[in-house]
């Protein structure tokens, strides 16, 4: 149901004029003639918090999105006065808040331009339906001004002229523009003359957010519960908002083992032990790189979470070891409905222990999945997670399971018109007593939580790896996503494109499709197009529905097969850079994949592109999204591009056709970048590494690259047993300098660099490596110029003759 927000709409209320302001450290409290209080908090120079009540009193302050590890601690607020406004200054901007009505208007601090601006702001209406306020907001919204972001809504990358829906749905089957599906991510970015900020609205009801759709000039949100809640983030970078929006609801606690960036392979279901051996031994024999088998609902004993279906698995801890020696991780499914069985340990003792949801007078909350009528843990207690948690000590610890995939946790109920648990269910919120319409949102997002906490425990002294279907803001700190349900079309191929960047500009970037299509089958070219989509995205799984057909990488014959190999290998060879890449974004919450907007907002060019991105910040792709095409057009962003395939640069700034036929698909380099790759290994581990290779691609200028090191699992690089080397390209028309620094205590297994220098103007007379001359003869060139030298170098120099 949608809400109208018009503002004829009889029952809108408005803020009357504010007749008093009270200042704490970092805080400012706005009260108006008829009741309503703005608390205005700065948390940053770039980072206000705008908090509404209409009672005079407000909520307990607490939120699942919001991590205490965000950077805050404002505490030099000033405040002005003018005729008509409240003015809070700080470096990055200026507040104004007009005494008559509270409306707001936002300013650069540095060139005084306004980048938003309230149109009613915030109004109310009372709920007699809903026990409460739907609360909203509405801001003008300029001509020419884009929006971006809301996790992963299947729906052109820029939102401007939609409205969309955050309500968590399992949605089989979804399409292009369907809404809502999995996710509710309630942020976005605008961008507007070449300024960028974004707004989190923290409120996990149902909410909704118009981007100048239904009147031309206005974007507004709006919930139906809680309180107007919202975060404005300012960059003026697009990356900065992103970043920032990340840092608020949390970086990944951790990285992830690197052979979860490795490929993985799933199905509904792989099962008995035999089919499962015989998958996994077909990658080994076919050479194609796999890490990781997952186990669906059927290795379960009747649908029953934490047990196991005997007939099929004997002995599962066998089976376990026997994928680790062969380098496959087994990851296995675990959802949140618990079959009613008094005969089954898990359901009595949450039944004994009052674990379960009940609805509002009493009964629990009864619903149907896989196993039949089930029970569902409250997630939004804290005993009922630290319970969860520690359900899983057989399945890691004991067994060997090294990751788990937590789904239907929007929560799905099976055959009810909502699709899930009514409205009137009751949770516990961590101790802020509410009903469905306040958890429905974060039910999933708590349950991959306490799963986590589960693995942390039990996978220790290694890493925890979850993957989630149903999330909310915040979720990327503890588990990894796929985008659900989807279908083997070549549309959905282009939603799966959309949604990995969405996701990315969302704070999410640890996402990824089901490869090939969950429902339906794919033809051979369709996977093999999706396979090269999906080596770019940092969760990397094929999954079907499995009746449809079969979906590995040798179903569709041998040219597909070879080519999905040959893409496969690439992955793994990049999973340095890739590596690189996540420990930016656990860092600084860099996103991974970057759209064209998030690369170069400047370029207005890039505010409607929607197929090319930019993987890290070197590598440009563009996947093929049409049947028999041996080619396409995209756009390159300003700047040189070397093509991977070829070495041929390619002056950006404009679109142009790239010849791309099966085996292949667009790939370019950023000029000036240095590219770590790893030797193609079957599994990560399987080899001592034992030279890097760094994929040197000339520029006349500077470029600075970086390469991130570990153990590749485990704690130790928390204590600072990494390595992190920043090598710095300066190119001359006849000379090349790269010089290395290195922080960190790690030490990796390999002794050498082998360097490999793509596009060099001039043929070098001289190298001197750390100001030592070392003899030419060490060098092979055939276009590209390689040698191996010692990995802790400081400085290379190339001189040449013109
Ligand atoms: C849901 C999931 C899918 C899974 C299936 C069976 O449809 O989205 O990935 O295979 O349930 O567990």
């Amino acid at each position: 149901m949608i809400v109208n927000t018009e503002l004829e709409n009889k029952g809108n209320l408005v803020p009357s004029k504010i007749i008093n302001f009270k200042k704490d450290v970092d805080t400012l409290y706005f009260s108006t003639e008829n009741n309503v209080v703005l608390q205005l908090t700065v948390l940053r120079d770039s980072v206000l918090r705008f908090r509404y009540t209409t009672t005079g009193t407000f909520e307990n302050d607490f939120s699942y999105a919001i991590t205490k590890y965000a950077s805050t601690g404002y505490n030099h607020l000033e405040i002005e006065e003018s005729k008509t406004d409240y003015i809070i200054t700080t470096n990055k901007l200026i507040c104004h808040i007009s005494k008559d009505n509270l409306r707001v208007k936002l300013y650069d601090a540095v060139d005084n331009v306004l980048i938003s601006e309230d149109e009613t702001g915030f109004h109310w209406e009372e709920s007699y339906q809903y026990g409460g306020n739907i609360v909203k907001m509405s801001k003008v919204s300029k001509d020419g001004e884009s929006f971006y972001g809301l996790g992963d809504k299947p729906s052109h990358p820029n939102l401007k002229g939609k409205r969309f829906e955050n309500w968590v749905t399992d949605s089989y089957a979804y399409g292009k523009d369907s809404d809502p599906i999995y996710k509710s991510i309630p942020f976005y970015t605008g961008l507007h003359n070449s300024k960028a900020y974004g707004i989190f609205f923290d409120n996990t009801f149902r909410s909704f957010f118009d981007f100048a759709h239904e009147r031309r000039n206005v974007t507004s949100f709006w919930a139906q519960g809680g309180e107007m809640n919202y975060y404005f983030i300012y960059g003026p970078k697009m990356t900065e908002v992103v970043e920032s929006y990340t840092d608020l609801t949390g970086k990944p606690h951790l990285l992830p083992p690197l052979w979860a960036l490795g490929f993985h392979q799933c199905k509904w279901s792989y099962y008995p032990e035999s089919k499962v051996k015989e998958v996994t031994s077909k990658f080994r024999d076919l050479k194609i790189p796999c890490d990781a088998i997952y186990l669906d609902i059927d290795y379960m004993e009747g649908f029953r979470c934490f047990t196991w279906n005997k007939e099929y698995f004997p002995d599962p801890k066998r089976m376990v070891k026997e994928l680790a020696d062969d380098g496959f991780k087994t990851v296995a499914i675990i959802d949140p409905g618990i079959k009613i069985d008094h005969e089954y340990s898990v359901f009595k003792e949450a039944l004994d222990k009052d674990y379960f949801c009940k609805r509002a007078d009493g009964p629990y909350m009864k619903g149907k999945v896989w196993p039949g009528e089930c029970y569902f843990p409250d997630y939004t207690k804290p005993e009922v997670r630290e319970w969860w948690s520690g359900l899983f000590k057989e399945l890691i610890e004991d067994i060997g399971v090294k990751g788990v995939w937590n789904d239907m946790n929007e929560p799905a109920v099976m055959e009810v018109p909502n699709k899930t648990f009514p409205d009137d269910v009751r949770h516990d919120y961590d101790g802020n007593p509410c009903s469905h319409r306040k958890a429905h949102n974060i039910y999933g997002m708590q349950m991959a939580r306490a799963t986590y906490q589960g693995l942390k425990k039990f996978a220790y002294p290694k890493r925890p790896f979850v993957i989630t279907r149903s999330a909310y803001s915040g979720t990327q700190r503890y588990t990894s996503t796929w985008t659900g349900d989807n279908v083997a079309t070549w549309e959905h191929l282009w939603i799966a494109n959309v949604q990995a960047q969405r996701m990315a500009m969302s704070g999410f970037s640890f996402a990824g499709s089901d490869i090939g299509g969950f429902a339906e089958q794919p033809q051979g070219e369709l996977f093999t197009r999706w396979i090269q989509l999906g080596i770019f995205h940092p969760f990397f799984r094929v999954h079907s529905s499995g009746d449809h057909g079969d979906q590995e990488p040798w179903t569709f014959g041998k040219e597909v097969t070879d080519i999905v190999r040959k893409f496969i290998e690439i992955r793994y060879q990049l999973l340095p850079y890739l590596y690189t890449c996540f420990w930016k974004y656990v860092e600084d919450g860099t996103p991974i994949l970057n759209s064209l907007v998030l690369y170069d907002q400047e370029d207005v060019q890039t505010h409607y592109r929607t197929d090319e991105f930019v993987f890290g910040n070197q590598i440009l792709a563009c996947p093929i999204l049409e049947q028999n095409a041996k080619g396409r057009r995209m756009y390159f962003p300003k700047g040189n591009w070397y093509d991977f395939w070829s070495d041929e640069i390619v002056k950006g700034g404009r679109e142009l056709w790239v010849d791309s036929d099966l085996d292949s698909m667009p790939i370019f380099v950023k000029e000036g970048a240095i590219i770590p790759k790893y030797p193609i290994q079957q599994y990560v581990g399987e080899k001592k590494i034992e030279t890097v290779v760094l994929d040197v691609y000339y520029k006349e200028g500077k470029e600075k690259s970086q390469l991130f090191d570990d153990a590749h699992d485990g704690y130790d690089y928390t204590k600072g047993r990494y390595s992190l080397r920043t090598l710095k390209l300066t190119g001359k028309p006849n000379e090349l300098i790269i010089q290395q620094h290195k922080e960190g205590k790690f030490d990796a297994s390999y002794e050498t660099f082998e360097i490999k220098i793509h596009g060099l103007p001039f043929e070098i007379s001289e190298i001197q490596v750390d100001n030592v001359v070392i003899p030419l003869e060490r060098i092979e060139t055939n276009g590209i110029s390689t040698m191996i030298i010692n990995k802790e170098f400081s400085e290379l120099h190339l001189i040449g003759t013109l």
